[in-house]
């Protein structure tokens, strides 16, 4: 459903991506892990059509991406990026189809765990509320794929696993592809089916690697310790 054969981007004198091949098969969970400044950003606003200026062919179900990208792709970035002055629902809604209505806008915030918080403002939400929101924004167009940018970075140890389970959930339940970028190498091995791994300088995939662990998973198990030992010493830690 994502494919993309050698991608190389480059702002002014920096080499952002070299010869980047990734694919996502439909409802596949991939997690692309890197360290900062290894490219995962750019790749993500690539694959989200954001950024139409690079060499080597990016498409979203056979078709090119080009400047604003595919509706058939959802994005979440790791800022929540909400209104503050306007409720959840509004939120939602100006990141969904002009014609939807509060019955399906309400839909998405159930979907995500926000029922009962329709009319709340952003400032009255936890951290881990506002990205749900966000998620809802990402579902809005009934993606094919979502794309997440290091969606919980920002949250403490407890909220973060709260939130993995949540969006493992959402992921079942709408059966989307997912490619999740992170720098976490436990949060990619636990979550994912597959890892990728970028290196950086320069920002290029150094692993591939199958996570064939049955869910729900055991983030103790020994398979997914060996994931994450493969994932470091890919980036050469
Ligand atoms: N808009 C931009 N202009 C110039 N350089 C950029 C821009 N965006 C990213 N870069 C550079 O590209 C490289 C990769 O950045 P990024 O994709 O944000 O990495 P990551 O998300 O893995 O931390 C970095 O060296 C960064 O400084
Ligand atoms: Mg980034």
């Amino acid at each position: 459903m994502l494919d993309v054969q050698n991608l190389t981007k480059r702002y002014d004198d920096t080499i952002a991506l070299t010869d980047v091949d990734f694919t996502a098969a439909p409802g596949e969970f991939v997690a692309v892990v890197g360290p900062s400044g290894c490219g995962k950003s750019t790749l993500l606003r690539v694959l989200a059509g954001l950024e139409p200026d690079f060499d080597g062919r990016v498409t979203v179900n056979d078709t090119p991406v080009d400047d604003g990208g595919s509706a058939d792709v959802g994005v979440v970035f790791q800022d929540p990026r909400l209104l503050p002055w306007a409720t959840v629902r509004e939120n939602v809604r100006l990141a969904a189809p002009d014609d939807a209505s509060d019955a399906e806008i309400d839909d998405l915030l159930e979907r995500v765990g926000l029922e009962g918080f329709e009319t709340a403002l952003p400032g009255e939400l936890s951290g881990g509320m506002a990205q749900r929101v966000a998620l809802a924004r990402g579902l809005a167009y009934e993606p094919e794929a979502l794309l997440l940018d290091e969606p919980f970075s920002a949250l403490d140890a407890l909220t973060k696993v709260e939130q993995q389970a949540f969006l493992l959930e959402v992921w079942h339940s709408v059966e989307a592809t997912v490619v999740l970028v992170t720098h976490d190498v436990e949060e990619a091995a636990y979550l994912a089916d597959r890892v990728v791994v970028l290196g950086s300088q320069p920002g290029t995939v150094v692993d591939r690697i199958d996570v064939d662990v049955e869910r729900p998973r055991e983030r103790t198990d020994e398979r997914l310790l060996d994931v994450r030992e493969r994932i470091t010493t890919a980036l050469g830690l």
